[in-house]
């Protein structure tokens, strides 16, 4: 192969999330493109996005997108339900020759696999009033009985990188003793935090509820995405992923080192323009 010759492996995918939760998407990005360059922003500093208005999230999430295009992303993420319902329009209009991939909760794979057609979505407040959530609900899960959990507060207990919390289980407990007595026999992990808690909610939900994660959809809808870019010239010093938080650097670093298998460099990010509220 010639020196620098433009390869795949020189793709660079930006991916955010409102904190720690998008981690699980990019997780399966790398999984399927194990030499692309990941530049993921946790907007820690600003979580939980869930309780936000939409005004706010679309403000951070556009002040992200510039700050990841700005740094050569190719192809970005919108690794969060959230951001996708109360942004992904404004971003795409913003770039409307970008390549932008979003995240909606799981409801057509729950289609596909409840049994008695009762369905648990959790999700953010924000996801869920939101009238992207109301139109794939009308197109994927009209004939079900959707069952929805507002999981207020258990993205915001994940944030601080102690999944296994008491605060934590505590959550994930209420939220899911509410599914349990409507007998759903599917949950759907609408929230890109909730994979990192999956093993909690399983245990509270018991063996024969089935969750889903949407993480590894997402991962293939850019490899489709990313087959389409011209490739950058490959740099042999640059590393695989690099992420940046506006909040604590420390608990991104832990919560990192025990998620993800891969190398990644660190840095904080001054808090971009926020407007108030
Ligand atoms: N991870 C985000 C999602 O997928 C939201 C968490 C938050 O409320 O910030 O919806």
């Amino acid at each position: 192969m010639m020196k620098n010759a433009p390869t795949a492996s020189a793709i660079r995918i930006g991916v955010f999330d409102s904190g720690l939760g998008g981690l699980s998407v990019l997780r399966s990005i790398r999984q399927r493109l194990p030499d692309a360059r990941l530049l993921y922003v946790a907007d820690s500093g600003h979580a939980p996005y869930g309780e936000r208005s939409d005004d706010y999230i679309c403000a951070r999430s556009l002040a992200i997108a510039e700050f990841l295009f700005g740094q050569g992303a190719q192809l970005l993420v919108i690794a969060c339900n959230t951001a996708t319902a109360a942004a992904a329009t404004a971003v795409r209009s913003r770039y409307p020759e970008g390549r932008i991939v979003g995240v909606e909760p799981g409801l057509k794979p729950a289609a596909a696999l409840t049994r008695n057609g009762r369905v648990g979505v959790m999700a953010t407040t924000g996801t869920l009033r939101s009238e992207r959530f109301r139109l794939l609900a009308q197109a994927h899960a009209a004939h079900l009985d959707l069952r929805l959990q507002a999981c207020t507060g258990l993205a915001a207990a994940i944030e601080s990188g102690e999944v296994d919390a008491p605060a934590v289980r505590e959550r994930v407990a209420t939220h899911c003793a509410a599914l349990r007595e409507q007998a759903v026999d599917t949950v759907v992990l609408g929230c890109t935090h909730y994979p990192f808690v999956a093993h909690h909610i399983q245990a509270e939900m018991g063996p024969d509820v089935r969750l889903i994660d949407t993480s590894d959809a997402v991962a293939r809808r850019t490899v489709a995405l990313a087959g389409e870019l011209p490739a950058m010239p490959a740099s042999a010093a640059a590393p695989h992923a690099r992420l940046w938080t506006t909040g604590d650097l420390g608990t991104l670093q832990d919560f990192a080192h025990r998620w993800l298998d891969f190398p990644c460099t660190l840095a904080p990010l001054d808090p971009l323009a926020t407007p108030a509220g």
